[in-house]
């Protein structure tokens, strides 16, 4: 595989992201059919239907390469030296109530690291892209993290999860932090959240329990703006299963890893 194919596969992210996150758009005021597939978690005909739109494009492109998509698709291969991470609507508990904080996540993985990627927000028109190697773009222009340094002056975000445990977790975590910045929001859609920390719009994320889906593009979108992703860790969050993520405008990581140390 050559830097060739690493921008080809990007077009590809780019060009289905983008339809996939039209589709969303469209289908936010038709009335949709929701269904629980766990615990506080939903899917919709329009999850099923973007991620459909994408895989069978990329099937047909790349007939050799292997997913890995959040939607259930037992007929995908998961196995091959090329594989697609998939997140259709990052954001479906928004989505499913007309909130407009969604995006639409594909990134392409060689050698157990992201070489392609792009997120889509259909709702701003904001498209975010990067290639191994190469400045991250937003809408075609060079995006970096922002300089802050100084923590009681920080905007950042995070997610609750689902799943109580994690939930207990983040409000110790917030009981400490909440005092020492400006705010933490919490938008609900973890792919966007780290793009915007790759724009320079928020400081930092952290979540108590990610998967790959929902970070993969973002990683690559991030490191490549000057951004820092890990676990609470410290360590390469793995591409195959769920982890802690941290990720900040890299002045923050030091300082918020030890705030995240006694939760590893
Ligand atoms: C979810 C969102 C949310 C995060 C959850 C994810 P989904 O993704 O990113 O912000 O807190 O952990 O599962 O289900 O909307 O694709
Ligand atoms: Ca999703
Ligand atoms: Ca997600």
């Amino acid at each position: 595989m050559s830097t060739a194919d690493y921008h080809a596969w990007t077009v590809t992210a780019v060009t289905l992201a983008q339809q996939a996150g039209e589709l969303a758009r469209q289908k936010l005021a038709a009335p949709l059919e929701r269904t629980s597939k766990g615990f506080r978690d939903l899917v919709t005909n329009a999850d099923l239907a973007a991620q459909m739109l994408i895989t069978s494009a990329i099937q047909q492109q790349y007939p050799h390469h292997a997913f890995l998509a959040e939607e259930n698709d037992t007929t995908l291969p998961s196995t091959g030296s090329v594989h697609w991470v998939i997140d259709p609507i990052d954001g479906t508990s928004n989505f499913s109530r007309q909130l407009p904080i969604f995006c639409t996540s594909i990134a392409a993985v060689h050698n157990d690291q992201v070489v392609a990627a792009a997120i889509y927000d259909p709702m701003r028109q904001e498209l975010f892209q990067a290639t191994l190697g190469q400045p991250s773009l937003l809408n075609n222009q060079p995006i970096r993290v922002n300089n802050n340094t100084d923590l009681a002056t920080s905007m950042s975000a995070c997610d609750w999860s689902r799943d109580a445990n994690n939930r207990t977790t983040m409000h110790k975590i917030h009981a400490s932090l909440i005092h020492k910045v400006t705010n933490i929001r919490a938008f609900g859609s973890a792919t966007l959240s780290l793009a915007w920390i790759a724009a320079g719009r928020l400081d930092f994320y952290f979540n108590p329990r990610l998967s790959p889906w929902d970070f993969a593009a973002a990683q690559l979108i991030l490191t490549n703006a000057g951004g820092t992703l890990t676990t609470w860790n410290n360590d390469t969050p793995s591409l195959s299963s769920p982890c802690r993520i941290l990720a900040s405008n890299n002045h923050f990581h030091a300082t918020l890893l030890s705030e995240f140390a006694p939760y590893c």
